[in-house]
């Protein structure tokens, strides 16, 4: 199977070279005194700002995009012609050397709507990942990107989303990094510098707090500014100042009804004064609303068009309603970025992918984010030498593993292995059978598939064989948010009637995010493995028959069910679409899909994201945020406090190798006024059976503070520090206090 994929991917790469393989915009002109590299990119930036014309300032600050064909001109289509196809394009300047800025989705890839056919890895899920606690995996992960952006001729990545999981059942968590801000905004960062260090411009979003897709474009968050700070824009925050993008994605909704892409606060006093952001603020597409008011709030580039930033700015910057000021601080940000980034310098030349250091490092990542959940009387790791027969159920796993949907979604290599009922979109599943990879590790062994349609047939298989392995899926998308935390189409079902015939039974998760699991203590181990990517049959059998051994610890809270939630119902999800007017001037019959009324999300829960809220309200997950099992034991001991330096010993007490990520909480004084406990540091521990190993973990000052509004600063509050240590943040087993 692997080489006819490998041959299809091979020849796909050839057949489909890249159409528009745009070279950059070499610029075959005389050297202009901005093409010194000695310069810095700030001189180099001012010195192109001052050749501009009014128009070609304007035609950097939105894009252009409009329906194939229906260019108003000859010279407007030749421009849009040199579109390499991705989400976003803003032409470059020739006469100044400056090059298209060719944008494309890449968040766990390069997306379908910008390969255009050209194959791309399809990696695991970002959620995945975060699994992995591995941040210079998240380095490797954001370099592949931006690599393979590079081999189809893009210079601008629109990948590397960090909303936090306030939301279990948000339809894009899979594409962002989980619910603890220091952790996400940690692995963000690496994602964004891989890319960057490709010399591809990076990027982070949504900014901020578009954590659910229902209502995305009308409804407005209301928190107040401390909540922000020490949440969601925390992770912003790590994201910017460690990853260092170029650009940043604001986002659709309103945040204390102002909208994100014209909020003062949020585009200028925070992220460029407060956070010394050099780069520049990109519209999410379609989510610019004005022309003046989003100008003077700090956004500075309009996708994908040009409805408030094309001609009607030109006329605000005329009429002096907008400063000429503004205008060249918009502009100089855009240039300082190409040049920072290498875009300029080193632009991409089109390539045939490596797709066999894409295999690797999927599988890689697959491997190290999958988490065992569940492991009773070690039913896992599988037996090769002694299984004689082993049933494979459900979830198409004789076909491929899962992905995500939206404008994340990479194209399937050979097409979708799973193609979807007529008629419909349906989800992508890439072309990695778990069948086949369990079938390839335990060859003697009679392997059969049922495809758990049918419960009864599916428990009668079982019911036959040593082991059964149900494989159940979540599918989840941008665009829409699932209406439960309960697996859909019936698969409790199944997989209750499957653990009732055999209770050998192994549960292979295939999800986006937390799900509800009424079966779990009836069956003998379970096994997440969210959207695990071009290799994931591969990667999910070598964990179940022990070739590699799980180390992956959750990213986000695993709750019981939706009543445990802080939200049980999710925001919006009563209220009724309306019918929305045609705009003014729209022709006659035009119709606009209906829309949820505005609505208001106040996230009750405040501070107490994730397992903050499960500790603060004394409610017991159904798998701790920090959980994941291994198939060896670690003991921790000698824990001490010096300063904000931590000190513990890890021993691998078990009998084979493992890697432990040992994770470090700290519970606040509490005149703070904080949850319980929160993540401040980690660090991932391979051990060899027997081993120990004493680290240091030097804890950010940042991660220990609070946020002051008053003082409007991070206060390291007097008192009492009580730090914990331990393998997730329900299973502390070491603590140490110290005061401040
Ligand atoms: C979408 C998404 C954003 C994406 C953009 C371009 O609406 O919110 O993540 O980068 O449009 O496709």
């Amino acid at each position: 199977m692997q080489h006819a994929l490998v041959a299809i991917i091979l020849l796909l790469a050839v057949v489909l070279a890249p159409v528009h393989a745009q070279q950059g915009e070499r610029p075959d002109t005389p050297q202009h005194p901005w093409m010194n590299k000695a310069l810095s990119p700030d001189q180099r930036a001012e010195l192109v700002l001052a050749e501009m014309t009014l128009d070609e300032k304007i035609s950097l600050v939105h894009g252009l995009s409009m329906p194939r064909g229906t260019a108003p001109d000859p010279t407007t289509a030749a421009v849009l012609a040199r579109s390499n196809g991705g989400a976003g394009f803003a032409p470059g300047i020739a006469r100044l050397g400056l090059p298209d800025l060719q944008l494309a989705d890449a968040a766990v890839g390069v997306a379908r709507g910008a390969a255009r056919g050209r194959y791309s890895t399809p990696l695991p899920s970002t959620v995945a990942l975060a699994a992995t606690w591995n941040l210079p995996l998240g380095h490797e992960f954001g370099a592949l990107v931006g690599r393979e952006l590079r081999d189809q001729g893009y210079n601008a990545s629109l990948g590397a989303g960090v909303n936090l999981m306030r939301e279990p059942r948000n339809g894009r968590n899979f594409e962002y990094v989980g619910e603890d801000p220091i952790l996400a905004g940690r692995m963000v960062a690496q994602v964004i510098k891989g890319t960057e260090d490709q010399h591809v411009i990076g990027n982070i979003k949504h900014f901020a707090l578009n954590d659910q897709e229902t209502g995305r474009q009308v409804a407005s968050v209301v928190l107040n500014e401390r909540v922000m700070r020490e949440t969601d824009l925390l992770a912003f925050e790590i994201g910017v100042k460690e990853g260092r993008p170029d650009m940043v994605m604001c986002s659709y909704n309103r945040i204390d009804g102002i909208w994100a892409c014209e909020n003062p606060y949020l585009l200028t006093d925070l992220l460029k004064r407060t956070w010394g952001f050099e780069g520049w603020v990109i519209s999410d597409w379609g989510a610019t609303h004005s022309t003046v008011e989003a100008a003077l709030a700090g956004l500075d580039q309009e996708m994908p068009g040009d409805a408030h930033f094309g001609a009607a700015l030109k006329k605000a910057v005329e009429s002096g309603e907008v400063p000429l000021a503004r205008l060249d601080d918009m502009v100089r940000r855009i240039l300082r970025a190409e040049f920072a980034s290498g875009i300029i310098d080193d632009p991409p030349v089109t390539r045939v992918p490596d797709v066999f250091a894409g295999f690797d490092l999927a599988q890689r990542v697959a491997g190290q984010g999958s988490v065992l959940l569940k492991n009773a009387d070690g039913l896992l790791p599988l037996s090769a030498a002694t299984l004689k027969s082993i049933a494979v159920i459900g979830s198409h796993a004789d076909l491929g593993v899962l992905s995500g949907g939206g404008s994340a979604k990479v194209d399937p290599p050979g097409g979708n292995a799973v193609p979807p009922a007529p008629g419909e979109m349906g989800a992508i599943w890439h072309p990695s059978a778990p069948l086949e990879a369990i079938r390839a590790k335990a060859p003697q062994a009679r392997v059969e598939f049922d495809a758990g349609t049918d419960p009864v047939s599916a428990a009668a298989l079982a019911r036959t064989c040593d082991v059964a392995i149900v494989f159940v899926n979540q599918p989840t998308s941008e665009g829409r948010d699932v209406p439960s935390l309960a697996l859909p189409d019936g698969q409790d079902a199944l997989v209750a009637a499957v653990a009732a015939a055999n209770p050998r039974t192994v549960v292979v998760l295939e999800t986006g995010g937390p799900v509800a699991m009424p079966w779990i203590d009836r069956v003998g181990a379970a096994l997440e493995a969210w959207y695990p990517g071009i290799r994931g049959g591969e990667a999910i059998a070598a964990i179940l028959f022990g070739d590699v051994n799980p180390s992956g610890k959750l990213p986000m809270t695993f709750a019981r069910s939706d009543a445990d939630l802080p939200q049980p119902k999710l925001p919006g999800s009563d209220l009724t679409p309306q019918p929305v007017p045609p705009p003014p001037g729209a022709p006659a019959g035009a119709r606009r899909r209906a829309q949820l009324p505005p609505f208001d999300i106040t996230y009750p829960e405040g501070l107490k994201v994730g397992y903050k809220w499960f500790d603060a309200e004394n409610k017991t997950p159904l798998f701790p945020f920090g959980h994941g099992l291994s198939y060896t034991t670690f003991a921790y001991s000698g824990l001490g406090v010096t300063g904000k330096t931590v000190t513990f010993t890890v021993r691998n007490t078990g009998g084979r190798a493992g890697a432990e990520i040992a994770q470090v909480y700290v519970a606040l004084p509490a005149s703070a006024g904080e949850p319980p406990r929160r993540l401040v540091a980690w660090e991932r521990i391979p051990l060899e059976p027997g081993q120990s190993r004493t680290v240091s973990v030097a804890v950010d000052p940042l991660f220990l503070s609070v946020f002051d509004v008053q003082k409007d600063g991070w206060e390291l509050v007097p008192g009492q520090y009580t730090y914990f240590v331990g393998s997730s943040s329900r299973a502390l087993s070491l603590r140490a206090s110290t005061e401040y």
